[in-house]
């Protein structure tokens, strides 16, 4: 929280020797090796060089201008050629408390994406088959990211590239045509839709003819039969609507659904390109691109002018960029894709496209194991994710009638508790890190989960109920006592925390600063009455519960959680 007042004293200095002087002078200001100096120290000798004045004169001129600023420093002094100051720490924290309680949620808000657009790729399933952890990962990290990013004054575009284009479609058509009722499917889609890709799959490795078929029902999709047409689009639609569920549940929505199918007719103007520019070679009949030694080269046609994966992942950014005009192109896509990445980025550099290329993030994420094991939605194997968000929910609701058996609308809240659970505990870590999926211990209203999070804002919001208080009637002096500093510096360092999120395109950096504020306030909790005799006191420890109150409500909104007045 110093870091702003040293801001304040260069800035504010600088402008000083500009309008007297007219010298632009760069002020240093530094925090002083002993601690006995004072928190702040500013060495004075550019400006005696500059000014060309006895460094005495030089020295008293700025101790004076310094006094006359408005700024929380208790006292400043100097030592030879530095000027020293203790920062008023009572004052700077009354300042920092108003604040946070007079912007509520706008508190934190940054200017550090300046207006610039940044475009979020995530979510992406691939339709017709099943909706993955992996996807479910993509949805949370790039949904958290999309608010992270809108706080520090960045424009998002939210993109669901859907997967739904391909021979997956041909696979579909013809295990419905082969096994599949019509009537029973348009009964269950989702479940029916899942039950049958899983069949086909099983039945191509003793029939290697099915192959055959599926690429053919495709190649009928792509020249645009109108039989084929229907079934694509319809199959599209159905399977979509499981995604659906699951985005109704966890509160996450999209600017654009433009799949990979939307980019079918954009990707013959960049293959041109890639040939003119002579870096298309052929290899057994196929169309690559050459890339460095230690990356395989890009695969960009089929020997049977099939396209592929990254054939439509560079149409998409050349259309992404007139479109949108983004600074950055942020991949919420999981670690095992990263050469994919690295591709994409290669091939943009080698057509002479190095700004593009470097504007593009692989925001990758490791895994989610249960028991150790990748935990998969494929192959009989089948995990619906909905289904575990309801299993967490239900967890949830067992919990809130333990502690809470009169509540009305308990379900609700227990949806709310629930994803927040899976939420939080997906967010908790630094995204690439693959983690273990225990439902029963994400749920606990205690310990590092969303619940505990939930509930301490919950026991804030009980404290201030019906109660008024006045905020700048408050005994500044209280904040100096450890138990109450400490959570006046968490506050005071939101701001940055965002920022950093933002900056690392990481959740967990604001996830884990919940953590430790919420930790401190519990502390403070158990040890000082906030609801106290004396006016003033009780002032003070209001506004500061009140503060850490609008942190935690805005800190979850980012991470995509719901805080809740009572569970
Ligand atoms: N649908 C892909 C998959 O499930 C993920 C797409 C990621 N986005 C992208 N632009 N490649 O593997």
């Amino acid at each position: 929280m110093i870091e702003q007042i040293k801001l304040s004293l260069k800035e504010k200095l600088e402008a000083y020797y500009k309008e007297k002087y007219s010298m632009e002078l760069s002020i240093v200001v530094e925090t002083p090796k002993k601690a006995e100096m004072g928190d702040i120290s500013i060495p004075m000798f550019t400006v005696v060089k500059a000014l060309r004045k006895p460094m005495p004169e030089i020295v008293a001129e700025a101790l004076e201008e310094i006094k006359s600023l408005d700024l929380p420093i208790l006292n400043v002094s100097n030592a030879g050629a530095f000027v020293n100051l203790f920062v008023d720490k009572a004052k700077l924290s009354a300042k920092i408390i108003q604040n946070a309680v007079s912007e509520g949620e706008a508190y934190g808000n940054s200017t550090i994406g300046n207006g610039k657009t940044i475009v979020l790729d995530y979510s992406s399933p691939n339709i017709a088959k099943s909706f993955s952890v992996g996807h479910l990962r993509s949805t949370m990290i790039g949904n958290s990211l999309k608010l992270i990013l809108q706080k520090c004054g960045y424009n998002t575009v939210a993109i669901n590239y859907l997967g739904d284009w391909g021979t997956q479609f041909g696979k579909m058509i013809v295990a419905i045509e082969k096994w599949g009722d019509i009537d029973v499917i348009k009964k269950d889609p989702i479940n029916e839709l899942a039950s049958l890709y899983v069949r086909v799959n099983n039945e191509e490795k003793d029939h290697p003819e099915i192959a055959e078929e599926a690429r053919e029902a495709f190649r009928k999709i792509e020249l645009g039969e109108p039989k084929y047409v229907e079934m694509w689009k319809w199959i599209r639609e159905e399977s979509l609507k499981e995604s659906e569920q699951i985005y109704d549940l966890l509160g996450v929505t999209f600017d654009s659904y433009n799949g990979e199918a939307f980019y079918n007719d954009k990707m013959e103007p960049i293959v041109n390109e890639l040939e003119e520019k002579k870096i298309l070679e052929e290899d057994q009949g196929a169309l690559v691109v050459r890339l460095s030694d230690d990356i395989p080269p890009a695969l960009i046609k089929r020997s049977d002018g099939g396209t592929l994966y990254i054939t439509r992942d560079l149409a998409a950014v050349f259309w992404r960029k007139k479109e949108y005009n983004f600074s950055k192109a942020f991949y919420v896509v999981g670690g095992e894709q990263k050469l994919h990445f690295q591709q994409l980025k290669g091939v943009l550099s080698k057509m002479g496209y190095q700004d593009l290329s470097d504007s593009i993030m692989h925001v990758n994420f490791g895994m989610v194991l249960k028991d150790g094991k990748k935990m998969s939605t494929r192959k009989g194997n089948v995990v619906k994710l909905y289904d575990i968000l309801m299993q967490a929910i239900d967890a949830a609701k067992k919990q809130i009638e333990e502690k809470n058996p009169n509540m009305e609308n308990k379900d609700e809240i227990a949806v709310k508790v629930g994803c927040g659970a899976v939420v939080f505990n997906d967010l908790k870590n630094f995204r690439a890190l693959d983690y273990e999926f225990d439902i029963n211990a994400m749920v606990r209203f205690e310990g590092q989960t969303g619940p505990y999070l939930q509930y301490t804002g919950v026991r804030i919001a009980s404290i201030l109920r019906d109660k008024t208080f006045d905020v700048n009637n408050i005994d500044a002096k209280l904040f100096e006592k450890p138990h109450y500093f400490e959570i006046v510096k968490q506050i005071a360092s939101f701001r940055q925390t965002i920022e950093k999120a933002s900056e690392e395109a990481s959740p967990s950096v604001v996830a884990k600063y919940l953590l430790s504020l919420a930790s401190s306030f519990n502390k403070f909790y158990s040890l000082e009455k906030i609801n106290a005799e004396d006016e003033v006191v009780r002032n003070t420890n209001f506004a500061l519960a009140k503060s850490v109150r609008v942190i935690l409500n805005e800190g979850l909104r980012l991470l995509g959680i719901n805080y809740l007045d009572e569970m």
